[in-house]
């Protein structure tokens, strides 16, 4: 587990997080094949039933989420939140569009319904942007342990490339949307609702990608743990706006 102190993020209040996406989206990483190492038929068969269903998952246009915060502006006035987010779907889009380009080089499809993807999707459209953010904080910290563990179960150096991309963005956005939650205010229901979210979420995600977690050394346990700590961190950002 990476501690989000690390990324020396300073105080979250005075982040800007709009100048943040904007200056990331420059330093987009360069997928290039030429020096693949091919993923034998055992890896293609491990690794890209969960790619489909991460690709799936961060290719969200994010209607609901920028409706929400739409409303939140207005009342708000923090018109670089709105930017912010905007920047945040967008980022999201490019880790959907990375996946997409492995999977093309490998010649698999796209999925087009995944049931763990539309249930996710329910959920995050059920609550307004207080429980839309919860949502996708579960969603960000169940990545983090996923790219981890998929970068290190191949030898591919495209993959480990995007795989190390997406846990830089992701470590950010989770201490975003811990942010968001922040401003929103925090409470201890809250709370136990998130633990529960959390716990519930682990559950139900660990047949699709169990495989690439215990490949990439994650038992269960480990698992369950280090997403516990990472929702700790996010627990202590949104009760006192920093790291
Ligand atoms: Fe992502
Ligand atoms: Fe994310």
């Amino acid at each position: 587990m990476i501690h989000l102190s690390k990324l020396q993020l300073g105080e979250l209040k005075d982040y800007n997080w709009a100048a943040y996406f904007r200056e990331n989206a420059r330093r987009q990483p360069v997928i290039e094949f030429t020096a693949e190492q091919y993923l034998t038929k055992k890896e293609k068969a491990l690794i890209f039933p969960s790619i489909k269903m991460f690709q799936a998952g961060e290719a969200s246009e994010g209607k609901h989420l920028l409706k929400m915060v739409e409303q939140y502006v207005k009342k708000s006035k923090e018109k670089a939140y709105l930017e912010a987010m905007k920047g945040f779907v967008a980022e999201e889009n490019r880790h959907s569009y990375y996946l997409t380009r492995y999977m093309e080089y490998y010649g698999v499809k796209p999925k087009k319904k995944i049931a763990l993807d539309g249930w996710f999707r329910a959920l995050r459209k059920l609550g307004r942007l207080r429980g839309e953010v919860m949502v996708l904080v579960t969603a960000e910290i169940i990545a983090l342990s996923y790219y981890q563990a998929l970068a290190a179960c191949t030898k591919s150096r495209v993959l480990k490339r995007i795989c190390r991309q997406m846990l830089h963005d992701e470590l950010r956005h989770l201490a975003f949307q811990s942010d968001t939650l922040y401003r929103l205010g925090s409470s201890s229901a809250q709370e136990t609702y998130r633990i529960f979210l959390m716990q519930m979420t682990i559950w139900a995600v660990w047949p699709y990608i169990g495989k690439v977690l215990k490949a990439g050394g994650y038992g269960y346990w480990h698992f369950y743990r280090e997403s516990m700590r990472y929702l700790r961190q996010s627990m202590r950002i949104a009760r006192c706006g920093s790291v």
